[in-house]
């Protein structure tokens, strides 16, 4: 029901039960990216359908590939996506997602064609030269307004020589980008960065039987890849989505309540929101791993009860929580002793800068998160009060504000929801399935 849902008023009330959340995005873009480039397609399964991805499906269709994706019984997409991709027919609209216009431009810098990347007000905003940098090195000529910093970009791709390119940030969307355009243009790429980023663009080249090798030296990571046939044999199925599981691994921890998300991948470089929860003190636990299409899954339970202490993020932790961080804020207020967050200064390059975001959603709620320039600060010891969040076009911030009126001293609007759908189209039922309260209050 989130959909179409503009504002919603949640009520206090804490969460409790078991549920499975959509596939996870990162993967769902990927699994039709690469199936369209794979030699004979890939059936797929368990594709979110939210509006990030349908993005990307549409700008596979542009590029000539065909999808036939349909709901299942679990709302989730699955089917066939096919190429070959050439030439788009048309402007590509990437919609809110950094990660569709970045691994795109990728895709079309190792193809003979102009292709012009474009998104939303938010995604035009967002930096570009730690992609077109590299992407020029490599041969492909790259514009794009503020000299290529900055969406549209116009990618004129093919004729690309190997790289070697030690990335300044550590990004999965960077490491992919250029793995994209050595897979596409034929050329050997080595991307090293300053720590680990998440590796599913890896792990999926792995299942399709391309040399992809990683090593970790010095806490740095190095990839390499050696470009063939990227083949699947077998259907590409996406766990579920471990940013979307925070939400209500939050809620538990912070309710008191017990709280299992099953089917959720595990991901060592999607664990980062666990391991900061078991930080603060919440106990958490794993059972019934299994590794699917080359992700492990489990089903991730917050137990009830603990009391949360305090916590300090930095360095790894940071990138592999990236997406987490505004809703682990919250586990931080509720706690005694706060939440410390430094060296991520990427949230400041999110959906919105996500420093400044949480900061005016705490006090829209009564409370303080201090900004630092490379994170904030949560002091321990706070409760959210009634009051409206504005979500700012960003996905994230709302559902965050819907998970501090589940313990707030008062019901809490969100205005500007439709942007939930970005990446959680049914994140309304799931909190209603949870024993969420929710009043919809604007729809359309
Ligand atoms: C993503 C990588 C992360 C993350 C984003 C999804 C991906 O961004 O924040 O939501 O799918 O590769 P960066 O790679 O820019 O850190």
């Amino acid at each position: 029901m989130s959909a179409a849902v503009r504002r919603v008023r949640v009520h206090p009330g804490p969460l409790s039960g078991r549920l499975g959340v959509p596939g996870d995005k990162s993967v769902s873009h990927r699994v039709v990216l690469m199936g369209a480039l794979a030699d004979g397609g890939a059936t797929v399964s368990g594709v979110v359908a939210s509006g990030d991805v349908l993005a990307t499906i549409a700008a596979v269709r542009c590029m000539g590939g065909q999808v036939w994706l349909d709901p299942a019984a679990d709302g989730l997409l699955e089917g066939r996506v096919e190429g070959p991709l050439g030439e788009a027919c048309d402007v590509v609209d990437c919609g809110n997602s950094g990660t569709g216009l970045r691994l795109l431009a990728g895709l079309a810098a190792g193809m003979d064609a102009v292709t012009v990347l474009t998104g939303d007000v938010s995604l035009r905003g967002r930096p570009m030269a730690r992609i077109v940098d590299p992407l020029r090195a490599m041969g492909a000529i790259v514009d794009g307004r503020d000299g290529g910093r900055l969406p549209p970009l116009v990618v004129r791709g093919g004729k690309l020589h190997p790289l070697t390119w030690d990335s300044p940030v550590a990004s999965a969307q960077v490491k992919s980008c250029l793995l994209l355009a050595g897979l596409v243009g034929r050329v050997d790429v080595t991307v090293s960065s300053r720590l680990p980023s998440r590796d599913h663009t890896e792990r999926l080249l792995r299942a399709g039987g391309i040399d992809v090798t990683t090593a970790t030296i010095d806490g740095r990571e190095i990839v390499a890849l050696h470009p063939g046939t990227l083949r699947f044999d077998t259907t590409l199925r996406v766990p579920g989505d471990p940013s979307s599981a925070a939400f209500w691994l939050v809620a538990g921890a912070i309710g008191g309540r017990a709280v299992t998300v099953t089917d959720v991948s595990v991901n060592p470089t999607r664990t980062g929101a666990i391991e900061v929860l078991t930080d603060l003190g919440a106990a958490v636990d794993s059972t019934g791993e299994a590794v699917r299409s080359g992700e492990p899954v489990a089903d991730v339970t917050i137990r009830a009860g603990a009391q949360l202490a305090s916590a300090q993020v930095g360095g790894r932790r940071v990138v592999d929580a990236i997406d987490e961080l505004p809703v682990l804020a919250l586990a931080g207020a509720l706690s005694s002793g706060g939440l410390d967050v430094s060296d991520a200064t990427e949230l400041r390059a999110k959906e919105s800068d996500r420093i400044v975001a949480m900061a005016r959603t705490f006090s829209a709620l009564g409370m303080r998160l201090e900004e630092r320039p490379d994170g904030y600060l949560v002091p321990g010891g706070q409760r959210p009060g009634p009051g409206i969040v504005d979500a700012g076009g960003d996905h994230r911030i709302a559902m965050t504000a819907c998970v501090a009126a589940t313990v707030a001293s008062g019901p809490v609007e969100v205005t500007g929801f439709d942007c939930v759908a970005t990446s959680y189209p049914t994140f309304l039922d799931d909190l209603a399935r949870l024993g969420g309260r929710v009043e919809v209050l604007e729809e359309g």
